[in-house]
């Protein structure tokens, strides 16, 4: 089977006041009923997929157990990290747990942040990628860039391997502006979505050949974690040693066994509250409403109230973000949404 792995670990600041530290924007309603930790968790679940390892910290355990719950889904493991590390060492923790279980299995690695509308769509891109993975692939998702973004990895296309699917001639992860451009220019590079799809024996080769000093660390962690209450809590002596790197940056800039499946179903990070609207419902005007929300004479302006006893209400706006909590309301230009962890750095500095 597949073995999904969802990492949460992340804090998600671009989306305050609504993500929080305690409460980050992957446990949160942010499009639909569902919080995107569950609708991640149902897109990959079903035919061919084993339950779900999760990756996070101590303060979210609960959280996704409840939300799991309220979804009707279990976990296979739910591993705590002492501290955060970042993706590489959790991607590697949870290679060596699966790998243990069940050495020929294949994991697909995911945020729990993301928004891909059209799950069946992802499920057929992955079981295209399938067999590419059992023969030693590491597989990424590739979507079409559409501007010179630098919080991505770019993924340059080489010769077709099958139907969508393609080598890959280098990985670059997060570019400077100059490049990215050069890269959206060119036409032959796609955007990282930040999943991944591979054997544990092939991420685990990888590790030990492009990143072999976290590779006895996370074993010993791995191998001494505590189970506790239904958790694995990886052992924090060798953990907290490891320093901080990005599997992009651990592996897949420098492994040549890379192979891309294209996929242009819809796919978002929802990297601040500007992508957040583009992925609401919106009348003829732009307009996305959120709560106890109106609009009048407005355009291209998001409105979300999250207190059912909270009524936001915009007059003559254009471009305009606007967000009120019961504690914290943002009013943002639609432009300065990446601005918003200035907010988040501003507000800890005052307190
Ligand atoms: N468990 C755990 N522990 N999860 C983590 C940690 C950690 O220490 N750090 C980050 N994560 C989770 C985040 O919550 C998120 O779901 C996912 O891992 C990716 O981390 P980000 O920090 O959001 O990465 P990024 O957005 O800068 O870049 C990645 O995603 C882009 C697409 O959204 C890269 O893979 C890029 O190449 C890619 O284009
Ligand atoms: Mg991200």
């Amino acid at each position: 089977p597949i073995y999904p792995v969802l990492l949460c670990g992340g804090s998600g600041t671009r989306l305050w006041p609504l993500s929080r530290k305690s409460y980050p924007k992957q446990f949160v309603p942010l499009v639909g009923d569902q919080t995107l930790f569950q609708a991640s968790a149902l897109r990959l679940t079903g035919d061919g997929f084993a339950d779900p390892v999760i990756v996070t910290n101590s303060d979210f355990r609960f959280i996704v157990t409840e939300q799991l719950a309220a979804i009707g889904r279990e976990h296979s493991a739910l591993m705590i990290e002492p501290s955060a590390r970042n993706t590489a060492p959790a991607i590697l923790a949870a290679a060596l747990w699966i790998e243990a279980q069940n050495p020929d299995a294949l994991m697909l690695v995911a945020p729990s942040d993301h928004v891909v509308p059209d799950g069946a769509a992802f499920r057929a891109a992955v079981a295209a990628g399938t067999e590419l993975a059992q023969s030693g692939k590491m597989v990424t998702f590739g979507i079409k860039p559409t501007y010179a973004e630098t919080g991505y990895g770019y993924i340059e296309c080489a010769g077709a391997l099958g139907e969508g699917a393609h080598d890959v001639a280098r990985f670059t992860e997060k570019p400077d502006a100059e490049t990215a451009q050069k890269m959206l220019d060119a036409g032959n590079f796609l955007w990282n979505a930040g999943i991944f799809l591979f054997s544990v024996k092939t991420v685990i080769a990888a590790f030990e050949a492009h990143a072999s000093a976290m590779t006895t660390p996370v074993r010993d962690a791995v191998e001494n974690a505590l189970p506790d209450l239904g958790f694995l809590r990886l052992a924090p002596e060798p953990w907290n040693k490891l320093g901080d790197v990005s599997v992009d940056y651990a592996i897949m800039e420098k492994a040549d066994n890379l192979a891309v499946i294209g996929f242009d179903q819809g796919w978002s990070d929802l990297g601040g509250w500007d992508a957040v609207w583009r992925e609401l419902p919106h009348d003829d005007n732009g307009v996305a409403l959120t709560g106890p929300a109106t609009a009048i004479d407005c355009e291209n302006t998001l409105l979300r109230s999250e207190d059912d006893e909270l009524e936001v209400v915009g007059i003559g706006l254009k471009n305009v973000l606007a967000v009120a909590m019961p504690d914290a309301v943002l009013i943002a230009d639609m432009s300065r949404a990446q601005d918003v962890k200035k907010a988040v750095t501003a507000l800890k500095a005052k307190r």
